[in-house]
Order: C-alpha cells, then structure tokens, then sequence
C-alpha cells in the first residue's frame, strides 16, 4: 500500500534507461501540482534502482520545487522480464503493496546485439545516409538465443514477461488504469515471421517483438477496455540517444552518430528527437491524455488505434503524430500470448518466491 494518501500510482520497467527517466520527469511535471505521487521505478540490479531514484529525486528538488505541492514517494521492483519466477515475483510485490496501480509504462527491452557491421554500416550511410540512421540495418544480433525459462530470449523480454506482469495484475489496473507500450518506427510487418513468434530463429529479433507489441496491442486494447476498464496505448518514442548503445561506440563513433542524427533531423526526418526529453513525449501524453468524452483540449481522448509517435521539427520542437498500424495476424498474436499466459499460470501455481532478493 502506497505510504501517501491518495497517490497516483506509476509504474516504469526500465526507469534506469534514457527514456524511462524521462518518462519519469514528464510525468512529474505533467501530473497536476497538488496529486501525490508513488512512483515505482524498476531494474534488474538494486544500485541501478539507488542510482536512478537519487537522480529523479534531484529533478523534482531542483527543477520542480515551486510547481509541485503534492508529495512524491518511491518505491521499486527488482525484476527480470526473462525470468518468469522474476517476473512472478514482481506480481506478488505490486499485489502485495498496492490496490491500484494508475500507469504503468512498459519501456524495459533489450535486443540480443553482438556488435556492428562496420563494413555494412558504411555502405549504408554512405549510399543513403538518412536511411542509415533512421532504419540501421547493420546492428549484428545472435540468433537462437533463449532464456533458461526456455523462450526466446528477446521475445520473453520485451513482449512475453510484461504482457505476463499485466495479465496477473489486471485488477490492480482495472477502473481506469493506462498501459502505454513503447513500440518503435522499427516494427515493420517484415521482420515478424508467424511461424516464429519467439523471434528464435530471427536474425532482427529486436525489430520482430516490436512488431509483436504492435499486433498484441491492436489486438487486446478493446477488450481490456471493455472488460476490464483497462485504457491501453502504443506509442514509439522516435530516436533518442540510447544509453545502452554506448558499449559498441568509441567517443569518434559517439559523437559521428550524434552529428548524423543532427544532419538527419535538419534534413528533415521528424523522428529524429534525439533527447530522451523529447522521446519521453509520447508516452506521457498518452498516459495523461483526457476522457474522449470530455474535449478539453487537443490531446484529451487520444485514439487507440493508431501508433502515438514523439516527433520533433529541425529546430527540435516536439509534436506528437498518429500513425496507421497494420494489424493484419493480431488475432494469432493475441491467441498465441493468451494460451502461454495459461500454460504458466499452471507452471508456476505451487510457486513459493522470496520476495525482494536482489
Ligand atoms: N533508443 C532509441 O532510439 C529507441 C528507438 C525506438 C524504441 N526504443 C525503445 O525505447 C525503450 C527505451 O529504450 P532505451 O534505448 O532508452 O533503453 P536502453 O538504454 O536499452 O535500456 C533498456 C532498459 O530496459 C531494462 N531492461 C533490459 N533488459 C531487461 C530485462 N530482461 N528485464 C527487465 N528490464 C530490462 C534496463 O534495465 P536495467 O539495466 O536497469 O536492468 C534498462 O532500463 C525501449 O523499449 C526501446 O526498445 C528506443
């Protein structure tokens, strides 16, 4: 149970990465001033957890002390999305201390990336450097990797352990709560194969469970609102600059994509945000935005069935834009999540988890 009256309740898998801290700044200063917030911040390791409270904890002391009167409290999960005793761990803790949960931001995800094609990077940006850093072809990821639960690695993390998390805590969101999954520009039918649905034998397996995300989504969003009073949205963040990549880039390489992206974006590509400020954009709209009943202003009752995108102009002015998503194979993506939700629910009924070990 949140310690603070009446507080609205966020959660953000992944908290410690660019975008999720800025999800978390946004929602601090979006939030109106006087709600009371618990916001629970998630990691796989305690002292990224330690880390990334100290650093939102600054933000709010620093940059928001006049705007917000209401209080603001911490709370964190440890949890591993490819690991499903983890991820039932996490169930228990939220069930546990909360009886309502307002957001919940699914922003955790990791690719399977062994280094970069240097020799096809150049070619790439060479021949058409504007592709080159809006859809990069040249990130070298394993192939067949799959987690000691025995699913494919990248599709338990990123689509797989979530959609599990949300699937046992649906009463804590029901009456109003907001998921917001955090797709990609990179989610194109393409790299999906229906007789692959754990991206093993993927060679893009990161691309492919974004795709997943968005069929899941098209598939699910009516019925958990129906059902459930569950308001679920798909955004994609645009570029931003990822703390994660910085292992394969030395500071030539860092500062050489930091120029493209400069040139991308004055060439005109929207999508090309850069800052996770702009990236967090998106996400936080939709999680805020209004009633559809109630027009307040332009981003009250976004629509569902569109991907939510964090765009910025050359001059780095963010706006949203709403994208069309082919949802053709929802149905199988939804039936396929549905029977594995079933299949662990009966694997882990007699689970006993110690809670809370790092
Ligand atoms: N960067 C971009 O340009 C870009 C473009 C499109 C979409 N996105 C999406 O935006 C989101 C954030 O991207 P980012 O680049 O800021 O992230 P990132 O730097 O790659 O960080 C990934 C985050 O996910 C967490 N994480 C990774 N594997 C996990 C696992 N197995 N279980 C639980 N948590 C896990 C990490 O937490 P710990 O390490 O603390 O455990 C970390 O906070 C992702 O969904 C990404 O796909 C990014």
């Amino acid at each position: 149970m949140s310690l603070i009256k009446d507080a609205k309740v966020a959660v953000i898998t992944g908290t410690t990465s660019n975008l999720g801290i800025n999800i978390a700044y946004r929602l601090l200063e979006q939030l109106p001033p006087h709600e009371n917030i618990t916001l629970i911040v998630t990691s796989r390791t305690l002292p990224k957890v330690k880390e990334v409270i100290t650093t939102i904890k600054q933000y709010a002391d620093t940059k928001l002390p006049e705007r917000r009167t209401g209080d603001l409290e911490f709370d964190y999960l440890l949890v591993d999305f490819t690991n499903m005793i983890s991820v039932l761990t996490a169930y228990y803790d939220l069930n546990k201390k909360y009886n309502h949960i307002d957001y919940f931001f699914v922003n955790a995800a990791q690719g399977v990336y062994s280094g970069l094609d240097w020799i096809g990077a150049t070619k790439q940006i060479l021949t058409n450097p504007l592709d080159g850093v809006t859809n990069p072809t040249y990130k070298i990821q394993e192939v067949g990797k799959k987690s000691k639960d025995g699913l494919g690695l990248v599709f338990q993390a990123n689509v797989f352990g979530p959609y599990y998390l949300i699937h046992k805590i649906k009463h804590l969101l029901s009456g109003g709560g907001r998921v917001i999954w955090i797709s990609s520009i990179m989610s194109a039918p393409k790299y999906l194969s229906f007789n692959d649905l754990q991206l093993i034998k993927s060679p893009e397996s990161y691309e492919g469970s974004k795709r997943l995300i968005d069929l899941m989504h098209i598939g699910t969003y009516k019925s958990l609102k129906s059902n459930h009073d569950i308001v679920q949205y798909l955004v994609h963040p645009g570029i931003f600059t990822s703390f994660s990549f910085f292992q394969y880039l030395n500071v030539f390489t860092y500062y050489g994509m930091l120029f493209l992206f400069y040139v991308a974006r004055w060439l005109g590509s929207p999508y090309h945000n850069i800052s996770g400020y702009i990236a967090a954009n998106a996400p936080v709209k939709a999680a805020l935005s209004g009633d559809k009943k109630k027009k307040k202003d332009k981003y009250s009752g976004l629509d569902q069935d569109v991907k939510i995108g964090s765009i910025s102009d050359k001059r780095g002015k963010e706006s949203l834009e709403f994208k069309e998503i082919d949802g053709t194979g929802n149905e199988d993506v939804v039936a396929y999540l549905e029977d594995l939700c079933q299949a662990w629910d009966e694997k882990l009924k007699n689970q006993i988890v110690n809670t809370r070990q790092p």
